[in-house]
């Protein structure tokens, strides 16, 4: 079974310090698309950075034409880094097994919004997951997962501490997603 590099589409919204761990590991991939969601995204500035190509997508999300956008550059996955809005079943279900999202929390605990605050607000270990994208938001099976912060020393922290201790967390997770990734396997 031989492995061939992948054709990756990291999709964002913002700063893009997980799609940055991408960038630097671009040598791995056949091509790598960055799309994003905000025209002002610093993750696009990265992305020029390194000479990787972008879609900036509209305010209203035409799903349709971004399936065949990813289809004509013959993307074989999708990595959601940061990307901060909903996708639509339909979408899911063409990139079935092939999507792929970073969610700050241990899934399947606190799924969705202010994660890091509903795991702090039950005393519990902070951590990130990767994870497939299913119709549920933050519901597809976890690929894997690391703990960034443990609930006894939630004390000793402050937010904006954890909120670093939960990034790093999530470059090094997105690393070892990248050096294990054996999800894009053909015969
Ligand atoms: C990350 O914390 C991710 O888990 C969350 O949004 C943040 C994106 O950070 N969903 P960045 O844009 O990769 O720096």
């Amino acid at each position: 079974m031989a492995l061939k590099r992948p054709r990756l589409a990291v999709f964002i919204s913002g700063f893009g310090s997980n799609l940055n761990i991408f960038l630097e590991n671009k040598e791995k991939f056949s091509s790598l698309l960055v799309v994003s969601s905000k025209a002002e995204a610093y993750g696009l500035v990265r992305a020029r950075e390194h000479g990787a190509p972008s879609i900036v997508l509209d305010k209203k999300i035409d799903w349709t034409t971004l399936h065949s956008q990813l289809i004509d550059h013959e993307i074989d996955g999708i990595f959601l880094a940061g990307f901060m809005r909903i996708v639509p079943a339909s979408f899911i279900e063409h990139w079935k097994g092939r999507l792929f999202n970073l969610h700050p929390s241990m899934l399947p605990k606190y799924k969705g919004l202010k994660a890091i605050e509903q795991a702090v607000d039950a005393k519990d270990d902070v951590g990130v997951s990767i994870h497939h994208v299913v119709p549920e938001v933050d519901g597809g099976e976890v690929i894997m997962q690391k703990l960034a912060v443990g609930r006894d020393e939630l004390s000793s922290l402050n937010l904006e501490q954890l909120t670093d201790r939960v990034h790093l967390a999530e470059h090094q997770l997105v690393q070892q997603w990248i050096d294990s990734m054996n999800f894009f396997k053909k015969d």
